[in-house]
């Protein structure tokens, strides 16, 4: 039995100490070597943010240029091209070609968990919204413009924004990245954190809303728990609606006792609201648009119930 095993052993260091050679011999050979054989891609390559990583001179050579993404091209140079010899993306995982970028874009990219992102979990890789040497834009090296990216996998999502009251993103005057982050997002404050939805908070901690809409900001003396807590989404949709002001609901009244239902202990005299109420007639069309009483409905520095 021993006798037998042992040139299998043999064979078996060998192989290791051969590849262990082919792993050294595998060097860097820098940007310049490419050229010849891929002047397509060279030719545009000084116009991409990665050129930088050349042209400092100060990056060592598993950080520089073509080779800082493809990794170490001796082998593949020699073999005069080839897939296996070269850190090819399309032989790459999601996985692998995430690891591949990172190298250089953890900093950046780790803050805002892109490991446990939607998109990450859902497989989907930098090079699905990026184009490293296609690019029709140098900046951020998008594979398009930015919301025919998004569309090109929610495609609902362009009909939401064609509906008649809406942000105005398929007319370039916002665009997505206003609101979210596709790279990912920390849990928000708002909502109890339970929907995040790649949703960016602006100032580290506010809805994204806050940004634009620096009114709604506050603080009020008397807030509405709903805009603070639930979010700007208890009320409006964010992208279109087929009611004015973005809201979730035709008529106000009915968006409104969603909540104020007169359940419970609920409502700043701790028995309930009762909105059908004597002063609260929901048969009588004047108090069925509640906003045209409670109109600083985002909040108050007046009035506890909004009136004013
Ligand atoms: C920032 C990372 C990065 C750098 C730097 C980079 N590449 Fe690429 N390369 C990619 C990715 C990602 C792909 C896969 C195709 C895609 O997503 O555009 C790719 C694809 C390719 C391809 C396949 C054919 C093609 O055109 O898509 C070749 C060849 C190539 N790169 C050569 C080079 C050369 C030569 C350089 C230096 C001038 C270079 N790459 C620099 C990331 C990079
Ligand atoms: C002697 C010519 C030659 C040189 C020099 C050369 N390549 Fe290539 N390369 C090729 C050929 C040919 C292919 C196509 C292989 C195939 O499709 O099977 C290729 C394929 C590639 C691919 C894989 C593309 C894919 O399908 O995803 C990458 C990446 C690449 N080269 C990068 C580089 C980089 C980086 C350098 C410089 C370090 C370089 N090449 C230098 C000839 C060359
Ligand atoms: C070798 C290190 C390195 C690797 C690997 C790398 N990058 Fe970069 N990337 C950089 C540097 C450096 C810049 C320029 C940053 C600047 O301009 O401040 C950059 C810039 C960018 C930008 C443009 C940012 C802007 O502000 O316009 C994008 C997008 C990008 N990289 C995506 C990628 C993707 C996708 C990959 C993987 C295919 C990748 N990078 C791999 C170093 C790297
Ligand atoms: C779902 C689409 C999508 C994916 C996946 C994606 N990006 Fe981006 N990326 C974008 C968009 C859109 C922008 C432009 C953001 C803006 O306009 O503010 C951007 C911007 C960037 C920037 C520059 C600005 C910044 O936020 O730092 C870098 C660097 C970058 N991406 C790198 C990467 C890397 C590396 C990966 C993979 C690990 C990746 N991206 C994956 C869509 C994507
Ligand atoms: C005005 C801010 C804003 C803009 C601009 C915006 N979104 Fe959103 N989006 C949101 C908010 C807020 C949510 C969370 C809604 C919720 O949880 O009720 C969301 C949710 C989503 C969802 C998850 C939907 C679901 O119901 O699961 C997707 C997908 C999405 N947005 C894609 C996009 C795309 C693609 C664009 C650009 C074409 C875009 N968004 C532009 C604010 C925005
Ligand atoms: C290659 C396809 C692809 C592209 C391109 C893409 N997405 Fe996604 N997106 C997905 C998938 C898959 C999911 C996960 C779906 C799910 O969980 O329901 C997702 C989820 C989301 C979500 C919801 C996250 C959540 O928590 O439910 C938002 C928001 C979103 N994407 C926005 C964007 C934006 C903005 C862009 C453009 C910058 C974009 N996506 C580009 C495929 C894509
Ligand atoms: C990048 C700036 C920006 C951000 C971020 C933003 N908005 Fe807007 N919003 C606008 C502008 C500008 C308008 C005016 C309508 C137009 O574009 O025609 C508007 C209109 C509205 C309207 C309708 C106002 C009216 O008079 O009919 C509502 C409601 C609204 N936004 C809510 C939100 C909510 C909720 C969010 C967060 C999910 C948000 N906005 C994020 C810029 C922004
Ligand atoms: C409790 C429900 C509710 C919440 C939560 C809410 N809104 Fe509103 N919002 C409304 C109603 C109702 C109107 C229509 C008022 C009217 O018709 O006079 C409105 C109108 C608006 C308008 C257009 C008119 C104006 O006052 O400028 C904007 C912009 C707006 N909201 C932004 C926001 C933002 C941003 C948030 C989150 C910070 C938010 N809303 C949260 C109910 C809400
Ligand atoms: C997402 C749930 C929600 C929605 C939708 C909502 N509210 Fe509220 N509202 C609350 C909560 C929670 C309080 C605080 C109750 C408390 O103090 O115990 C409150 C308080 C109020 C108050 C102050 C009186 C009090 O008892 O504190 C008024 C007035 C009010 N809401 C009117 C409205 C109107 C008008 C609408 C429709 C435009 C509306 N609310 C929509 C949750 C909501
Ligand atoms: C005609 C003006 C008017 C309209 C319309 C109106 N309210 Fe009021 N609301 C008031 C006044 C005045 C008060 C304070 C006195 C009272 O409780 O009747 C009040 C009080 C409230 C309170 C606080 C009750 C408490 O216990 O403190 C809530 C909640 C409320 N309204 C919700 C609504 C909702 C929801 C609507 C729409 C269905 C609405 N209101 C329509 C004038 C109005």
């Amino acid at each position: 039995m021993l006798r037998r095993a042992a040139p299998l052993f043999l064979l078996i260091a060998w192989a290791a100490a051969k590849s262990a050679h082919a792993a050294a011999a595998n060097q860097y050979v820098g940007s310049e070597v490419c050229r010849k054989c891929h002047p397509d891609v060279w030719l545009n390559f000084y116009k991409n943010p990665h050129y930088k990583t050349i042209a400092s001179g100060k990056e060592p050579p598993e950080r520089t240029g073509c080779e800082g993404c493809h990794g170490p091209g001796q082998a593949h140079v020699e073999a005069l091209g080839g897939k296996h010899n070269i850190g090819a993306f399309s032989e790459m995982t999601p996985q692998q070609a995430l690891e591949a970028c990172l190298a250089c874009h953890r900093a950046d990219l780790g803050k805002v968990h892109i490991e446990r992102s939607a998109h990450t979990l859902a497989g989907i890789a930098c090079s699905d919204c990026h184009s490293i040497h296609r690019s029709p834009t140098p900046k951020f090296l998008l594979a398009k413009v930015q919301r025919e990216v998004c569309y090109g996998c929610h495609g609902n999502v362009r009909a939401q924004f064609a509906m008649p009251f809406k942000h105005r993103v398929n007319e370039g005057f916002m665009e997505c990245s206003d609101c979210h982050n596709p790279h990912g997002a920390p849990a928000p404050l708002w909502r109890m954190g339970l929907r995040p939805r790649l949703v960016e908070a602006a100032l580290t901690t506010e809805q994204p809303c806050l940004k634009c809409h620096s009114d709604k900001r506050g603080p009020f003396a008397f807030e509405h728990p709903a805009v603070r807590v639930d979010g700007c989404e208890a009320c409006h949709q964010p992208h279109g609606s087929m009611n004015a002001r973005l809201l979730r609901r035709p008529a106000v009244f009915t968006l409104c006792l969603e909540c104020h239902t007169g359940l419970g202990a609920f409502g700043r005299q701790g028995d309930g609201i009762a909105v059908q109420s004597a002063t609260h007639d929901m048969t009588n069309p004047r108090y069925q648009n509640c906003t045209t009483c409670h109109v600083r409905i985002h909040g108050s520095n007046a009035d506890p119930r909004f009136l004013r």
